[in-house]
């Protein structure tokens, strides 16, 4: 396994690899790995002739009062996992790389970046839209690899891609839960073992929804009222938002019907989680 940290050295490397006719899978990432991650990397190792991990703790997508500064960083159990996933190549750039202090272009995908997660995190999906733009034509990929855990970031670069005619396949993998039902997040190591404990509040109250729907209630206001009240028992937990969209463009649905999505953000103390289903039938 191949660790790259120059822009240069990446570009190369696929450029040839391209030559040589080898398909380029691709999972980007912000290192702090863990079974999500290794499951977007089992995808596209079996999908692919090569698999390219890129680790880079992007400041362009954490606000001002977020946790840029405090985000894990474990390089080498990160590269552990690489190699145990059958990577080819760690990309690894530099932030000064990434943006010199020259940088002043941006790249904002619409109104998708303002619903759910944008309207509590101005800012934040430009910030992810503009260096997935960068890594795109980095590493060249031919697929590349999200998790559903952060629904709205796969569909704003769906968009993105479709918008600026990337010739790459998005490919969205389903959330890996701890066995209590909790999301699998980089972000899960900020919680003390009382709030670890209270977490799985969010896939509860998704669960809850899921039955309710079973059941035949397809009102999302009386669904989010449900969901709203079990999370409300929980002393640590503060509700950012509940929301029933449709998946392709994120407005909140007047009915519950098949494919929709439930999607929420909750603190749990001082820790913001997200978390998601599809209805799969209604
Ligand atoms: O999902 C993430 O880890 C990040 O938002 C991404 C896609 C690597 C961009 O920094």
């Amino acid at each position: 396994m191949k660790v790259i940290s120059s822009i240069n050295g990446m570009m190369k490397f696929s450029k040839s690899a391209k030559r040589q006719g080898r398909s380029i899978g691709f999972v980007p990432t912000m290192g702090a790995l863990h079974k999500g991650h290794f499951s977007l990397i089992r995808k596209a190792r079996i999908e692919n002739d090569l698999v390219i991990v890129s680790i880079f703790v992007n400041p362009a997508q954490f606000g001002p009062k977020e946790d840029f500064s405090k985000y894990p960083r474990v390089f080498k159990l990160d590269l552990g996992v690489c190699k145990q996933a059958g990577v080819d190549v760690v990309f690894y750039p530099r932030v000064k790389e990434m943006y010199p202090s020259s940088y002043q272009t941006f790249v904002t995908v619409g109104e998708l970046s303002d619903t759910l997660c944008g309207k509590s995190r101005p800012g934040h999906f430009t910030g992810v839209a503009t260096v997935v733009t960068k890594l795109f034509n980095i590493v060249g990929p031919d697929t590349a690899y999200f998790g559903q855990k952060d629904a709205q970031q796969s569909v704003i670069i769906r968009r993105l891609s479709r918008d600026l005619n990337f010739p790459v396949r998005i490919r969205v993998v389903p959330t890996v839960r701890e066995i209590d039902g909790l999301a699998m997040s980089s972000r899960n190591s900020y919680l003390n073992q009382r709030q670890r404990d209270e977490a799985t509040v969010l896939n509860h109250s998704l669960e809850l929804a899921k039955d309710l729907i079973r059941a035949g209630e397809k009102n999302p206001k009386e669904i989010i009222r449900c969901m709203k009240r079990l999370i409300g028992n929980i002393k640590s937990a503060k509700i950012d938002y509940i929301d029933i969209v449709g998946l392709e463009d994120l407005e909140t649905v007047k009915k519950v019907s098949k494919g929709c999505l439930i999607a929420l953000a909750v603190w749990i103390g001082k820790t913001r989680l997200i978390d998601n289903i599809i209805i799969d039938g209604a």
